[in-house]
């Protein structure tokens, strides 16, 4: 009876190529639907007000903050122009305590705006700024905003684990800045991005070849390289460059190709936001792990899996974490031994058999490749948008993806299952391209674009 629901779930879970292929097709109409009109789709394709990506020539000592999932970071760097780079670089990682996830804006924010405030009192003897010139910082918040220019925009809805009501509608530059007034704290935001687009621009800072960043972490999203006179939306003057940066917030993409199960429908019903973010939901590393707790919960409950009673922690949501299940299902002992420590320890569940375990490492394999196959599906999407999923005669440009996130970076089989399963879609064409790894990238993003958004560039040219 066991394995008969994990042969159920195996079936409903498969993601032949036709299917990858349909998915990839109805993003790509997607991409399009939100660039014509505003809610002209479920996915928002937010204007980043991104136009220029960095070239290397900034300089400077800069902030960043980065909050996006479990934690936040804060960065000083020193961008050293075009023959350095970036020079000096620190950061410190805090987490964010779960409560403040749902408490009140002005709790989040001064909690951020004092942590700050402390790493700016670890500034070292080559910091510097030339005289009466203000500490400037690239924001990078990693939720939907409408933006309204490069440094200003209102929070459209919390996603991953954040609820927190009296925040939604507000700009979360001036949210962020009078926090740092009240600690007392100088320093002026002239960037505010998503991580995508952080992670886009530190990607294209050190390759030009770089058009598109994916995260996979908490949670999942994208952002690309639009040629703006393909964005219909925008009203606005045509840049320069002819181009903009553009946040698809494709976590929140749906389409009857998906394959959805009871267990996805379950944890969504449930969820801070049901209806919302479902390909999130069935990709990004808040959830994968649920997933695999409940169907385990189904297995217990409908065919005595561990035994007469059902294991009273198996009931609790969440409580089997995404890593864990990593851990699990990269177990290559013989008798599984990680796998009974996971279960020991995360569950309180024992002497499990090995029949048993290898079950469990199944459920594991299921729910991850489905998710790194559609992922992978998601990124010839955006190929396909931009007309660079098939080779052509004469002009093939190598096109750069960046990655970044704790899911692609720790889930070794997650993220060789994403790269095997785009080479598999792209055919001949996945010579031209190449997933790169581009570690906090996004940090780096906000200082440069911080950088480049500087007040003081007038008085410097
Ligand atoms: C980090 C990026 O590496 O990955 C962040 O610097 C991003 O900007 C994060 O939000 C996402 O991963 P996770 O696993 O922390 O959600
Ligand atoms: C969620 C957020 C999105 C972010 C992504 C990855 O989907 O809505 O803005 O980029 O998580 O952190």
């Amino acid at each position: 009876k066991a394995m008969a629901i994990v042969r159920e779930l195996d079936e409903k879970c498969g993601t032949p190529i036709g299917k990858l292929m349909q998915v990839a097709d109805a993003m790509a109409v997607e991409m399009h639907a939100g660039l014509a009109s505003e809610g002209g789709s479920k996915l928002k394709m937010i204007i980043s007000y991104v136009d220029n990506l960095p070239t290397g020539d900034e300089k400077g000592w800069f902030y960043a903050l980065d909050l996006g999932g479990t934690n936040f970071r804060v960065l000083r760097v020193q961008l050293g122009g075009k023959d350095h780079l970036v020079g000096k670089q620190e950061f410190e990682e805090v987490s964010i305590p779960p409560h403040l996830m749902v408490g009140t804006s002005d709790a989040l924010f001064d909690f951020i705006a004092e942590a700050l405030k402390k790493f700016v009192d670890t500034e070292g003897e080559d910091f510097h700024l030339s005289p009466g010139r203000e500490r400037e910082l690239g924001f990078t918040f990693s939720f939907p905003i409408k933006q309204s220019s490069i440094a200003s925009g209102t929070l459209m809805k919390w996603t991953k684990g954040f609820s927190i009501e009296d925040a939604v509608g507000q700009d979360v530059v001036g949210e962020l800045t009078k926090a740092l007034e009240r600690v007392g704290l100088n320093m002026r935001v002239t960037a505010l991005v998503n991580d995508t687009i952080g992670t886009l621009a530190g990607g294209r800072y050190y390759d030009s070849n770089v058009i598109a960043a994916v995260i996979l972490g908490t949670g999942t999203n994208a952002a690309y390289v639009e040629r703006a006179h393909a964005i219909p939306k925008w009203h606005g003057l045509l840049p320069k460059s002819g181009e903009m940066a553009i946040n698809m917030e494709w976590g929140n993409f749906r389409s009857s190709h998906l394959p959805l199960t009871e267990y996805d429908q379950a944890m969504d019903a449930e969820s801070l936001n049901p209806g919302e973010q479902i390909f999130e939901k069935i990709i990004s590393g808040m959830y994968l792990g649920e997933i695999v707790r409940r169907v385990l919960c189904r297995m217990a409950e409908e065919a005595s899996f561990f035994g007469d009673t059902v294991p009273p922690k198996l009931k609790i949501p969440f409580i089997l974490r995404t890593p864990d299940m990593s851990a699990m299902h990269h177990d290559t002992s013989s008798d599984l031994r990680v796998v009974g420590r996971k279960l020991k320890d995360v569950l309180e569940i024992s002497n499990t058999s090995l029949r048993t375990r290898k079950a469990i490492v199944k459920v594991c394999d299921i729910v991850s490749v489905r998710g790194a196959r559609l992922s992978a599906a998601g990124i010839l999407g955006i190929l396909k948008k931009l007309g660079r999923d098939t080779l052509k005669e004469g002009e093939n440009l190598k096109s750069v993806i960046a990655l970044d996130g704790g899911l692609f970076e720790h889930y070794t089989l997650f993220r060789n299952s994403l790269e095997s399963t785009l080479k598999e879609l792209l055919g001949e064409a996945s010579e031209t391209i190449v997933i790169q790894h581009s570690n906090d990238g996004s940090g780096i993003g906000a200082a440069l674009l911080a950088a480049s958004h500087s007040q003081y560039l007038e008085l410097e040219e």
